[in-house]
């Protein structure tokens, strides 16, 4: 059956490229409508699809990849707790407004609403809306009950926290339902005219279903919505478009954050990645970790100082780059050949335990984070990530510790 009209449809209705999810997967979608109409063949069904846009619909619900889960790449939530708690002082006087495009069936807005919510947020000072093209989905995150394939990693302490066990599974509670508004709506007709702007977008894992002139018009939907300071959250496979568009990232591994790129002539600050040397007098750590081992391999002897640095920050960087492309155990990989050949860092230890983190070794990753706090307890991005792995953990009195201290420390202190 020659698919080209129907791919050219889906494409134009909702950006899909055909490729992305292969020819065979649109005809299976055409097929199965096709006969759920009771048609002869592909030429009634085309005529019944440009005469219904009952029909478009349910074939738009028919080639969806609706596939998501609670805290999927859950660095990029530590570093929503982070940065909106750092312009949260801007929002004194209002509300942090959230977009979560496209939703599927709501763990993603659910899960922006659970991590606001245990970084302290009121919710009164919150509205997150959710928007995808599927009706269907959006039936699911409205009635909300999840099932397993929901919940995936071994930290579920979240569930405990926000959600009720019923029959069908887990519900999440009014407090966190409360918080989201879905609606249904279509990334590329620029959603809803008039929305406002939003401080925080997620517009995660839909961009890889596009062509290339589909994401630049989908890019420029984001940006027409995104606040002049607001932060707009990719998938792992999506970062690369957005530097190309001029968007800066927040440089926070695996979280794929990134903010508009400053106007000329204006300067946006963002915290620098690298920590600030110990100070000669520091404060205890949280616990003492055993101090890391000497390095096994020694740089060259002859090799200038400045080399070896250059080398060792090099390193750091491609392991945080394989990190932000998804590649976890190459990046841990990395970060563990850098620990051995330039000795313990910080950085290196505070990668590597993110890099467990997202990997779902929260036992492993709190270990790491404590290194990094050893070797510099000013370490700011290690403060926060501990504190909010232990907030998870249920250690509520252990994160107010670390963030307290985490908030004492200067303004752009790394
Ligand atoms: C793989 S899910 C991503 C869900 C979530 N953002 C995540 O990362 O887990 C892709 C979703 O994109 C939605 N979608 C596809 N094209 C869209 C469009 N043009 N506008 C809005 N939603 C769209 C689909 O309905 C599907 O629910």
């Amino acid at each position: 059956m020659d698919m080209t009209r129907f791919e050219q449809l889906l494409k134009q209705t909702m950006g899909l490229d055909a490729a992305s999810i292969g020819s065979a997967a649109v005809e299976r979608a055409v097929q199965e409508r096709l006969s759920a109409c009771g048609l002869a063949d592909a030429q009634a069904y085309w005529e019944r699809l440009c005469g219904s846009s009952v029909e478009l619909q349910e074939l738009i619900e028919a080639v969806v990849v609706p596939e998501t889960w609670f805290f999927r790449d859950p660095a990029a939530f530590v570093a929503l707790a982070r940065l909106a708690g750092e312009e949260a002082p801007a929002q004194a006087q209002g509300v942090l407004r959230l977009l979560s495009v496209p939703c599927a069936t709501g763990e993603e807005p659910y899960s922006m609403a659970m991590a606001l919510l245990d970084a302290g947020f009121p919710a009164n000072a919150l509205r997150i809306d959710a928007v995808d093209i599927s009706l269907r989905a959006l039936a699911r995150a409205q009635v909300a009950v999840y099932g397993r394939n929901s919940f995936r990693g071994s930290d579920l302490a979240f569930r405990d926290r926000h959600f009720i066990a019923t029959a069908g599974g887990h519900s999440p509670t009014e407090a966190v339902r409360g918080l989201v508004q879905f609606r249904p709506g279509n990334l590329l007709d620029g959603l809803v005219a008039g929305t406002g702007l939003y401080d925080v977008i997620f517009c995660r894992n839909v961009l890889i279903y596009f062509d290339r002139a589909t994401q630049d018009r989908a890019i420029a939907v984001l940006g027409r919505l995104l606040a002049p300071r607001g932060w707009l959250f990719v998938g792992p496979s999506e970062t690369a478009l957005l530097s190309d568009h001029g968007f800066v990232s927040a440089k926070l591994p695996l979280a794929f954050a990134f903010r508009k790129g400053p106007a000329p002539g204006s300067v946006i600050k963002l915290r620098a990645t690298p920590a600030p040397p110990r100070p000669v007098r520091a404060p205890a750590p949280v616990a003492a970790p055993p101090r890391p081992a000497r390095p096994r391999v020694a740089p060259p002897a002859t090799a200038p100082q400045a080399t070896v640095r250059a080398e060792a920050a090099t390193g750091i960087a491609h392991a945080q780059r394989l990190a932000d492309q998804g590649h976890l155990a190459e990046a841990a990989s990395h970060c563990e050949a850098h620990l051995r050949e330039h000795g313990p860092t910080a950085d290196a230890f505070n990668l590597l335990g993110l890099v467990r983190d997202a990997s779902g070794n929260t036992g492993d990753a709190a270990d790491q984070y404590r290194k990094a706090l050893y070797l510099n307890p000013n370490h700011h991005e290690a403060l926060i990530h501990l504190a909010l792995l232990l907030q998870k953990q249920g250690d509520a009195a252990g994160a107010r510790r670390l963030q307290q201290r985490a908030s004492r420390l200067q303004p752009g202190g790394a």
